[in-house]
Formats: structure tokens, C-alpha cells, sequence
């Protein structure tokens, strides 16, 4: 069975295509997108994105499986994004 692909819309119109279980930061590397990151653990919170309008740590996450084959994705906290 193949796996459908995900797409995703980025903060800056961006759009990329990718498959579930590969990580945030990974994906957004693809698309040119650069998340800010610090711990890379999970406990700091600076790489935070909201999914759907869930917020997500991106170094710890993975892109899920979306009915919709889509994902929005916005940068949390940070106005200048
Ligand atoms: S880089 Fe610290 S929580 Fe993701």
C-alpha cells in the first residue's frame, strides 16, 4: 500500500510535498524553511509551530497522517515569522 503524500502550506506561501512519520525539521529544511531551534530535546519550546493550529515541537514531531492530505502549518509565538 502506498502512502499518501502530505501537503504542506508554509508561513511564507511556500507549498512542499512530503510522506507521514518524517520529522519537522527535516521537511522545513526541504521546503528552504529554516524552524529556529535550541535544545533540540523537546523541553525549550523555540522550535514551536502550529499544525493545523496545534502546536507542535517541531524537533521532537513528526508529520501525521492528514484525511485531507493537507497541513497548514504557522510559526507559534514568534510575530516576526
Ligand atoms: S528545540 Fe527545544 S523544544 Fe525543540
Amino acid at each position: 500500500m502506498t502512502v499518501a503524500e502530505i501537503e504542506i502550506q508554509w508561513p511564507n506561501g511556500t507549498i512542499s510535498l512530503t510522506k507521514p512519520g518524517i520529522d519537522w525539521l527535516q521537511v522545513a529544511r526541504d521546503a528552504g524553511i529554516i524552524i529556529p531551534t535550541g535544545c533540540l530535546q523537546g523541553s525549550c519550546g523555540a522550535c514551536e509551530i502550529e499544525v493545523n493550529g496545534e502546536v507542535v515541537r517541531a524537533c521532537i514531531a513528526i508529520v501525521p497522517r492528514a484525511k485531507s492530505c493537507q497541513l497548514k502549518v504557522d510559526f507559534a509565538n514568534d510575530p516576526f515569522w
